[in-house]
């Protein structure tokens, strides 16, 4: 499948954020390196924001910051502007986040109870919220798993006798039968074979457009991406580097490290091989607990002088959508003229 096949932008344009993490720091055990610093990424109605780095680099943290369920040093998370987690507290403890924003990860299955049917699976966060009818919950459950393509014969199975993709396939139903305004998508496609990971990442684009759902797809792979999402961020070391238009940021990254993840992405077309070789994390910018002064990629990256060494880069504007944090962004030669060839030799 091609990029052009799922990629359909829609219109989020300036709509206020349904969700929003602000300036959020995510330190485990409370010290040493922290697992994100200062990242603050917004999620507006019918937006599908990719977030992409390599293994390690706080992406998980991130959005379970954004779930409430990592455990904040600073920042806050905002619902409709209003906030809903600090960093000492969820202030709306469960039931409007909890109904607001939901997830699903990379293994289904085992977020799934192994003895359950994915259909009694399907059907208890209805229970949880007050449904009271088994026979309103079965119907409404059913109806859910067959808006993802799961039939009735096939709801009564349990997750072990059902594939990886149908299994992702209920644990969307789930996800989205409370009809969330937010899903945090960690890392969906990742363990599923390639023609699998194309059937998904079209469902997810289909449901986002029925429901202006808006979305945090996370990834380690920019194909992937590039092919599902609006916006990317691309994340280093536990900070956003880059933030702009997806197309935008794969065909003209700005970043040396976003430029170094576009070169190890073999193709956009997510039928093609995944990736296999990204830039490990070696550089993080805080050492045995202490800031290092400098940009935390500068010990890899081609572009690094002493400024580069001594001053943080902040995360700042280059245009009106396109964010980044570097002294010294590459800049994007410019695209031939339509029609133009080199001019022949004398
Ligand atoms: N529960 C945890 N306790 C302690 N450290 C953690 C925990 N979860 C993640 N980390 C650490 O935080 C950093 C970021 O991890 P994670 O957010 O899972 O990255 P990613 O999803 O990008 O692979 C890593 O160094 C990881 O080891
Ligand atoms: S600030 Fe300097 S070291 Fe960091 S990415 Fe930019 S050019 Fe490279
Ligand atoms: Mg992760």
């Amino acid at each position: 499948m091609s990029v052009a096949e799922v990629h359909e932008p829609v219109g989020a344009g300036t709509a206020a954020p349904v969700l929003e993490l602000v300036n959020g720091s995510v330190r485990y055990g409370g010290s040493g390196t922290p697992a994100i610093s200062n990242v603050s990424l917004a999620l507006r109605p019918g937006e599908i924001l990719g977030l992409v780095g390599e293994s390690g680099c706080g992406k998980s943290t991130t959005a379970r910051a954004m779930l409430g369920l990592a455990p904040l040093t600073s920042g806050r998370v905002l619902l409709h502007g209003t906030e809903v987690v600090t960093n000492d507290k969820r202030l709306t403890k469960d039931k409007r986040l909890r109904a607001a924003v939901q997830a699903i990860f990379q293994n289904p299955a085992a977020s799934f109870n192994p003895k359950r049917s994915l259909l009694d699976s399907v059907a208890e966060p209805l229970r949880v919220h007050g449904t009271n009818s088994a026979a309103e919950r079965r119907r409404r459950a059913l109806a859910e798993l067959d808006r993802v393509g799961i039939t009735a014969a096939m709801a009564s199975r349990r997750p072990h006798e059902v594939s990886g993709g149908q299994c992702q396939r209920a644990a969307i139903a789930r996800a989205t039968i409370l009809r969330p305004e937010v899903l945090v998508c960690d890392e969906p496609v990742s363990a599923l074979d390639v023609s699998i990971q194309a059937q998904i990442l079209e469902l997810l684009s289909e449901l986002r457009s029925e429901n202006r759902l808006a979305m945090l797809f996370i990834s380690h792979d920019l194909g992937v991406i590039a092919a599902l999402c609006d916006r990317t961020a691309v994340m280093y070391a536990g900070k956003i580097v880059e933030q702009a238009d997806a197309l935008e940021l794969v065909h003209a990254p700005r970043h040396p490290y976003s430029v170094i993840l576009q070169d190890s992405a073999p193709s956009l077309d997510i039928s093609a091989e995944p990736v296999t070789r990204l830039p490990s994390r070696s550089s993080p910018d805080v050492v045995d607990g202490r800031q290092l002064a400098g940009c935390g990629f500068a010990a890899l990256c081609p572009s690094a002088d002493d400024l580069c060494h001594t001053t943080h880069p902040p995360l700042a504007p280059l245009s009106q959508a396109h964010d980044t944090a570097c002294h010294h962004p590459y800049t994007p030669e410019p695209a031939p003229a339509e029609g133009s060839s080199r001019p022949a030799a004398d």
